[in-house]
């Protein structure tokens, strides 16, 4: 299949087009290469020079933003995909929540600038779409399946869900055939964003605290970029994907506290300091992963225990090098 990427250059991109590459499928991925994080705490310039070294000869890389509608239509009628998926985002909830026009031109207009060419495109037979497990805001019960309420607390939220709601209305008006997938807290090799895992793993090798709020008692469903990746691309070619939406996930919430436990045996001597929060944050928890379990025989192979070794390997490798 040929399959065009936005956002391939990134994180969960990086990872889809591997596994892509290795079914042997064509991917083009088409990405602006931008960075949300201040510079001075970011790894972005080398993780993704890792990511595109990897991909340089084995995809085709445009670089172009999906707000640039004439660049993403030469792109779209040159290459005539048979799938596009949609990653291309402001990935990050604090970002997104400081600097929301940014949110929203890049993930809604953007969003609809996608499936306004793709419209046109005969060549494009489905569309997938990156959504975000923070559609559901608060979760009104431990475990939430993909019909829990969808009540997003930020910026990022809304712009995700809005997403959601511009695919399906235009997959219905021009029958585009569409899969959307809610991740929740990724993490793995090359993320670049800054959010709780990779500041926790850096944090930790770098001999510097890790600052847990209330007691560390918050709880996320920390899910392995593999897996992730697995979801994605068999969101990609099942059939049963059709019209459906689907939490791509471990399927198992973690406190913050078990994460920073488990750190605790692959770095030694982490030091951690207890703060009171001084914000709220969504309670969260399992995202039920049943509907893609057996629909998709989506089947998530790494533990949290598992997966953070890896990373921390990873990071443990590329953070001394700096
Ligand atoms: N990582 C997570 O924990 C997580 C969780 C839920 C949902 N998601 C969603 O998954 C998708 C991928 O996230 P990620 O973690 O790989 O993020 P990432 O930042 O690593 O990758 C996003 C990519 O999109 C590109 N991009 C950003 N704005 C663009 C624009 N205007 N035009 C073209 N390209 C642009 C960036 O250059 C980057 O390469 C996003 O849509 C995100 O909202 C991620």
């Amino acid at each position: 299949m040929k399959i065009l990427i936005t956002g391939g250059a990134g994180f969960i991109g990086f990872h889809l087009s591997k596994k892509l590459i290795d079914a042997g499928d064509e991917v083009i991925i088409y990405d602006a290469l931008l960075n949300f994080i201040d510079p001075g705490k970011s790894l972005h310039d080398k993780y993704l020079k890792i990511r595109l070294n990897y991909l340089k000869d084995k995809t085709t890389i445009i670089r172009g933003d999906i707000r640039h509608k004439v660049c993403l239509f030469r792109v779209l009628k040159e290459h005539e995909p048979e799938v596009v998926v949609h990653l291309a985002a402001l990935p990050i909830a604090t970002v997104s929540n400081k600097f929301s026009e940014d949110a929203i031109s890049i993930n809604l207009n953007g969003t609809m600038n996608v499936l306004e060419l793709i419209r046109l495109c005969d060549s494009v037979k489905k569309f997938v779409y990156a959504s975000s497990s923070m559609v559901y805001g608060n979760f009104e019960k431990p475990t939430a399946n993909e019909n829990h309420p969808t009540n997003p607390l930020g910026v990022y939220g809304a712009t995700k869900l809005s997403g959601e709601i511009l695919t399906k209305v235009y997959g219905k008006q021009y029958g585009i055939s569409y899969t959307i997938i809610r991740p929740s807290a990724v993490y793995g090799p090359t993320d670049s964003n800054r959010r709780v895992s990779q500041i926790f793993v850096e944090n930790g090798l770098l001999k510097k605290p890790l600052i847990l709020h209330n007691g560390g008692s918050s709880k996320l469903d920390f899910s392995f970029v593999e897996d992730v990746a697995d979801g994605f691309l068999l969101a990609i070619k099942s059939k049963k994907a059709e019209n459906e939406i689907f939490n791509i996930t471990r399927g198992e919430a973690r406190s913050l506290k078990e994460f920073v436990d488990i750190l605790k045996k692959y770095i030694p001597n982490i030091q951690i300091r207890c703060e009171q929060a001084d914000f709220k944050r969504p309670e969260r928890g399992t995202l039920d992963i049943t509907k893609a379990r057996k629909l998709l025989n989506y089947n998530p192979k790494y533990s949290l225990e598992e997966g953070l070794k890896i990373y921390v390997d990873f990071v443990r490798k590329h953070i001394t090098n700096q």
